[in-house]
């Protein structure tokens, strides 16, 4: 029998060649992105998803080309969230195109690659020899994939949604070359506070700068203060949104709630975060 000392090299694998290779065209597909920013909370169900979602819409809105990344492979929520769920993937030779939503911003997700939910996770190609059956749990090597194999085009801005948990954040930091920046989520509860202290303690050891501290559910819960908790970091407060039944409403429907609802008090508070991002990005 042999063992894995008797295999010369890479037993012709060339597994370093293909990683290479895989590296640089995720180098070329990110070339034409402005700004990778990753949303985060150690928290889950604070709303990331939900404000990943709104956010990119309110960017498309101030006319940015904005595209989202749903990093939340078991869990994706995005393409329903934005109203494309169901939608079809072109697979051509510069990749996998990503479909737009109304507003014009273009979502990747796991979630569009399963033809049912109950299916394994397969690229939906027109050929046998194209479709690629993803296997295992190798979570990095998924999200290497998705962001070498997407066809992004030019865009100010790439929303990367993730999923929750402090490691996260520097799995993609290890794969994006020049990562912009992470916004954190946080709701008003202790729990959520003492979570999010330490995301934002992993996020500052990333090299990307931390664009800033949301409070989402404002009003939901009489909670510590959110503009504390970034003063206590050195970070900026980029605002509150407040629990809007409409606005959860609406993104279960999938409709952009920014666009349709222009007036609301959590639909002016999502512009003026926007803005502060837009802002924070320019000056890099
Ligand atoms: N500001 C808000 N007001 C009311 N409901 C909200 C708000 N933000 C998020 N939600 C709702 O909370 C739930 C969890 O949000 P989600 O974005 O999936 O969180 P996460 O991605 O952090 O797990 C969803 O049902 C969503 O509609
Ligand atoms: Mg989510």
């Amino acid at each position: 029998m042999k063992r894995y000392k008797d295999i010369a090299g890479d037993g012709g694998s060339n597994i370093v060649g293909q990683v290479e290779a895989q590296q640089a065209r995720l180098r070329q597909r990110l070339g034409g992105v402005r700004a990778i920013v990753a949303i985060m909370s150690g928290k889950g169900g604070v709303g990331k998803s939900s404000l990943t979602a709104n956010l990119a819409c309110c960017l498309a809105l101030d006319g940015w080309r904005v595209g989202v990344l749903d990093a939340d492979l078991n869990g994706p929520s995005i393409a329903k969230l934005l109203g494309i769920r169901g939608a079809r993937l072109a697979v051509g030779e510069a990749g996998v195109a990503p479909p737009a939503t109304g507003l014009g911003v273009k979502v990747m997700s796991m979630d569009l690659l399963l033809s049912s939910d109950a299916s394994p996770l397969t690229w939906d190609a027109p050929t046998q020899e194209e479709s690629h059956t993803w296997r295992g749990a190798m979570e990095a090597n998924a999200l290497r994939e998705f962001l070498a194999d997407t066809d992004w085009g030019e865009l100010d801005a790439l929303l990367v949604d993730l999923p929750p948990g402090t490691d996260r954040l520097t799995t993609l930091a290890s794969l994006v070359p020049g990562l912009a920046g992470t916004v954190v989520v946080t709701i008003p509860s202790d729990v959520s506070h003492l979570v999010v202290k330490k995301s934002i303690t992993v996020a500052g050891q990333t090299k990307a700068p931390i664009l800033g501290l949301v409070e989402n559910m404002s009003g939901l819960f009489s909670g510590p203060d959110a503009a504390g908790l970034a003063r206590e970091f050195a970070i900026p407060f980029l605002g509150s949104v407040p629990f809007d039944r409409a606005l959860a409403a609406a993104g279960d429907r999938g409709e952009a709630f920014v666009a349709t609802h222009p007036e609301s008090a959590s639909v002016v508070a999502l512009r003026s975060i926007a803005a502060k991002i837009r802002d924070a990005l320019r000056s890099r």
